[in-house]
């Protein structure tokens, strides 16, 4: 019924499958920032698009034709439930040059969630795009792993169950466990809300899922985490359990796609800008977790009073990322904002993988071969 479109995906692995071109984006809505976004990254020649959540922002429109800047306006217990269809099909339509020309690969946000009669969630996300669940082995659209270019996609749900008897947990646990390094040296790890942003807005909101998931993820060597949900740039350096840490991971936040809601501004820890820790949890995040700390340079408050060692650069400007791994252990990562010129880079920082010195076995199997060998 449609014109027939083509692309080309990446090799799984290859030597020769090294650069490839690897766009990532989040937060992206419809608006004359997301088109300026869209605009940058196309001219950038991505072989493939990663979009962390938050696609269309149905949810902030209205039937009578006006918007809605409440952000719970979707969420249950309020007045109002409505999250305009149509929106998905202008967002459809507008992406469709791109997207029919290079795969995109997409996981769940909050304005996803869209919940419905009878606890109904993410159905008009599940409908219109397709994931290799079954592929990955699991059970659910809203966690699924992928093969590309040499790197190991695992894509995971921030509001979906993620403890430790949960089923997303176990599913993790596995597909980590299956990953064949030799094929598929480099493992990016990427969800919507972030563990280490250092804006005010959705500051520690994650908790609950850093707390479950993030052992797991260090100890299988995890190499990047790319998240949105914070309308900026934010880039840490290795990081674990909010320590430096050589053989942690580099955390990346790109929730600066454009969207209708506001760009975040504020830091956690400029004077008067630490939120309430009572007000970071809601439904979907699974509980609350974010505590005070109780070591380090912040022990026994919620906030730092400057900007962490861990936060190795942050801005608050609308753009896109390209992650390009030119082999076994480097890969370049460059940031883009909208208002540069199109081949200028905001960021720039080559991630080094160093095997060798992190070993990607986690503890407990080690301890178990140990004992085998023992
Ligand atoms: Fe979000």
């Amino acid at each position: 019924m449609s014109t027939i479109y083509h692309f080309k995906t990446m090799p799984i692995s290859s030597p020769k499958s090294y650069p490839k071109r690897i766009a990532i984006v989040g937060d992206l809505g419809l608006t004359y920032n997301t088109t300026s976004t869209i605009n940058h990254l196309t001219g950038n020649n991505p072989d493939l698009v990663l979009l962390v959540g938050d696609v269309t922002y149905a949810n902030l429109y209205l039937t009578n034709g006006t918007g809605s800047d409440c952000y719970s306006c979707s969420f249950p217990d309020t007045p109002i439930h409505e999250t305009y269809q149509p929106r998905w099909d202008y967002w459809g339509r507008y992406m469709q040059p791109l997207v029919s020309k290079i795969p995109i690969m997409v996981l769940e946000g909050n304005h996803e969630i869209e919940e419905q009669a009878e606890n109904q969630t993410f159905a008009a996300y599940r409908s219109r795009f397709a994931f290799p669940s079954k592929e990955s082995g699991s059970s659910s659209q809203l966690y699924y792993s992928f093969n590309a270019g040499g790197i190991h996609f695992i894509m995971l749900g921030g509001y979906v169950a993620y403890n430790k008897s949960d089923d997303q947990y176990k599913w993790l646990e596995k597909d980590l466990a299956n990953v064949d390094r030799t094929v598929t040296p480099w493992l990016v790890a990427t969800w919507h809300p972030p563990w280490y942003s250092t804006y005010t807005a959705h500051y520690r909101e994650a908790e609950c899922m850093k707390v479950a998931m993030e052992e797991l993820l260090y100890e299988y060597g995890v190499d990047l985490v790319f998240n949105g949900h914070v309308h900026a740039y934010e880039r840490s350096n290795r990081v674990y359990n909010y320590t430096l840490d050589p053989c942690g991971l580099v955390h990346i936040t790109v929730g600066d796609g454009g969207n209708r809601e506001k760009m975040a501004i504020e830091h956690a820890d400029e004077p008067g800008k630490c939120p309430e820790p009572s007000s970071t949890p809601d439904k979907f995040m699974g509980g609350f977790c974010a505590y005070n700390f109780t070591s380090g340079p912040a022990a026994g408050n919620f906030c730092w009073d400057q900007q962490p060692e861990y936060s190795a650069y942050r801005e608050s400007s609308f753009g896109h990322g390209i992650l390009e791994v030119k082999n076994e252990t480097h890969a370049l990562w460059t940031w883009h904002r909208n208002q540069d010129m199109y081949n200028k880079a905001g960021d720039i920082i080559y991630v080094v993988r160093q095997p060798e010195k992190c070993p990607i076995k986690p503890k407990k199997q080690m301890m178990g071969d140990k004992a085998k060998r023992d």
